[in-house]
């Protein structure tokens, strides 16, 4: 089972990043991650569309089209998710074929605050339910707040809380993926 993971930080540091690599350890055995960065994507344009999809955007969709399902770990910026996931999400939305149409996709957050991007999850959630027709696990949800003390420098994730919450979302992604194409 391939799953790409999505990031919705650019930065080297990103504790989203780190927490998707958590993510990868925490997947059950046949599942596997592979990260891809969106920092290649640029701003959206409708008249760059018209005169071709740029070639990061279709790089990341092709991937995405034949992955088994996606996992998307972004920050709360202003109490939504960044704004260079939203812009990746609406090239990805004029795409056919969409690469999210039926896609099982399982969303975190981790935010330097207490709420662990609590406030941001329902946007992404409505945006890719609704707008890109994703199917997106309903549970658990996993808010990984103040998470500066919860990852090392180097990334490592060292709050077994935490470990455990990936552990049993993972799990149930993996279930979510069987129920909705039993071949994966
Ligand atoms: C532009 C901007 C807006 C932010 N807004 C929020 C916010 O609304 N809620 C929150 O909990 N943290 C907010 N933060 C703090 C981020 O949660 C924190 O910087 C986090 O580490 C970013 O994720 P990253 O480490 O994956 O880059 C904001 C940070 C930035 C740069």
């Amino acid at each position: 089972m391939n799953i790409i993971g999505i990031c919705g930080s650019l930065r080297q540091k990103s504790i989203n990043h780190f927490a998707l690599e958590a993510a990868a350890k925490a997947m059950p055995s046949g599942m596997q991650l592979e990260i891809l960065s969106i920092k290649d994507v640029p701003l959206y344009n409708q008249d760059v569309q018209n005169a071709g999809f740029p070639d990061a955007v279709q790089t990341l969709a092709q991937a995405i089209l034949k992955a088994d399902g996606v996992l998307i770990a972004s920050p709360e910026y202003n109490f939504s998710y960044s704004g260079v996931l939203k812009n990746a999400i609406d090239w990805w939305s004029r795409m056919d074929p969409a690469p999210f149409k039926h896609k099982p996709v399982a969303i975190m957050s981790a935010t330097g605050g207490p709420l662990g991007g609590a406030r941001s999850q329902y946007d992404l959630r409505k945006v890719l339910s609704g707008g890109l027709e994703a199917l997106v696990l309903q549970r658990p949800e996993i808010f990984i707040g103040m998470a500066q003390n919860k990852f090392g420098a180097d990334g490592a994730l060292n709050d077994e809380a935490t470990v455990k919450m990936l552990e049993t979302q993972m799990q149930a992604f993996q279930s979510w993926i069987l129920k909705l194409s039993p071949k994966a």
